[in-house]
């Protein structure tokens, strides 16, 4: 049975980043500061920024975050994001493709993505709330790989933001048999996908022994499920507060995310969650990330671009992001992407994510 309501969901939440604020009130990037080296030892433009994403070489490690599909814009929007991705030559995401594996007249607005940017790596989506199913086939899985020719499926855990929906999928007791079936059958690369909260530790350790080949850690400090939530305003009238406005802080920090990630596991990490510069692109990966991904930008580019009826925006987005990379490895006299990775000698952390890490629970 098609369930309409997620149709309109899909465009609330495609509109709502756009027309309100709902970014987090933190963002924990603020806390790293550089290094400075006064006398780069390179040419600017012999500084180079290109990254293997599994087996295809790509211009600079930026992936255009999961955010849409479903929808008559959402196609719109796929359109307009893999034009620039294939022209940059850049990892794109899509969003979640649980509305068109249940309305198959749905199809179309993901695959236009592999009809535009047959080159780029592009990563599918589906959620736990899908796989923890009890009628999940793995043949729904595979109709996720074909739909855009993905090179990597995500798997998104966003347990908070399912808690806030009204009839939101909250349990997911049966997401480890699941997912075992499908990882004996599947050898495409499964990445674990967080949407705003962030992987600690121990889910870290878990999911890398399940078998996932690489994680998104979709921290705490960007576009905020919350902030969206409480604005549209779904809650039972029983409650005296909105559930949504009470877990508006709720999450682990991006940088934090990334850094529990990396002390356990050797596998691809793309950062998500409040990534808003090639700046924080560089300290993600100074961190321990291998890429930096972005929703929010990209959603007001490619939003822009839909009214201009253009490209323009969501291109000159990734040429800023590019630009902004590479200059920052100049100023740190780093000559490459693998010389940055891991590199904490490039970077100080102050304040609150300083007190973070100083309780190393996790
Ligand atoms: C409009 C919108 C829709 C999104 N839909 C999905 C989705 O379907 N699947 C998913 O894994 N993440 C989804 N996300 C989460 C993003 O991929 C990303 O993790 C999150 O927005 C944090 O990145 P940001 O701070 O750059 O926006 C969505 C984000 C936005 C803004």
């Amino acid at each position: 049975m098609v369930d309409e309501k997620i149709i309109d969901r899909k465009l609330d939440h495609l509109k709502i980043p756009i027309e309100f604020d709902v970014q987090t009130s933190e963002n924990y990037f603020k806390y790293i500061k550089f290094v400075h080296h006064s006398l780069p030892e390179y040419d600017i433009n012999e500084i180079d920024i290109s990254v293997n994403f599994f087996n295809k070489v790509i211009d600079a490690p930026i992936c255009i975050a999961g955010m849409t599909g479903g929808h008559p814009i959402s196609k719109k929007i796929n359109k307009i994001l893999a034009n620039a991705a294939e022209k940059e030559n850049i990892v794109l995401g899509v969003g979640s493709q649980r509305a068109a594996l249940e309305k198959p007249a749905n199809i179309d607005s993901f695959k236009i993505i592999n009809e535009i940017a047959p080159n780029i790596p592009k990563i599918g989506n589906i959620g736990i709330g899908q796989i923890s199913d009890k009628d999940f086939q793995e043949n729904d899985f595979q109709k996720c790989i074909d739909m855009i020719n993905a090179d990597a499926i995500a798997i998104h855990f966003n347990a908070l933001h399912e808690m806030l929906q009204p009839n939101g999928n909250t349990s997911y007791k049966l997401f480890e048999k699941n997912f075992t079936k499908i990882r004996a059958q599947f050898d495409i690369p499964i990445i674990a996908k967080e949407t705003g909260t962030g992987f600690n530790k121990e889910i870290a350790i878990k999911l890398d022994s399940l078998g996932f080949d690489g994680f998104d850690i979709g921290g705490y400090g960007g576009t905020n499920f919350s902030a969206i939530e409480s604005i549209r305003n779904n809650y039972p009238k029983k409650f005296t507060r909105k559930p949504a406005d009470i877990f508006k802080n709720w999450g682990i920090p991006t940088p934090v995310s990334i850094l529990y990630v990396r002390n356990i596991s050797k596998k691809l990490i793309i950062a998500t969650g409040g990534i808003r510069s090639g700046i924080d692109i560089v300290k993600s990966i100074i961190l321990g990330a291998d890429f930096g991904g972005l929703a929010y930008n990209f959603l007001v580019s490619a939003w822009k671009d839909l009214e201009e009826n253009s490209i323009l925006n969501t291109i000159n987005e990734i040429k800023t992001l590019k630009n902004e990379i590479r200059s920052c490895l100049w100023l740190l006299n780093v000559k490459n992407i693998e010389e940055l990775k891991g590199n904490h000698k490039k970077i100080i952390i102050l304040g609150n994510l300083y007190r973070w890490l100083e309780q190393p629970k996790y």
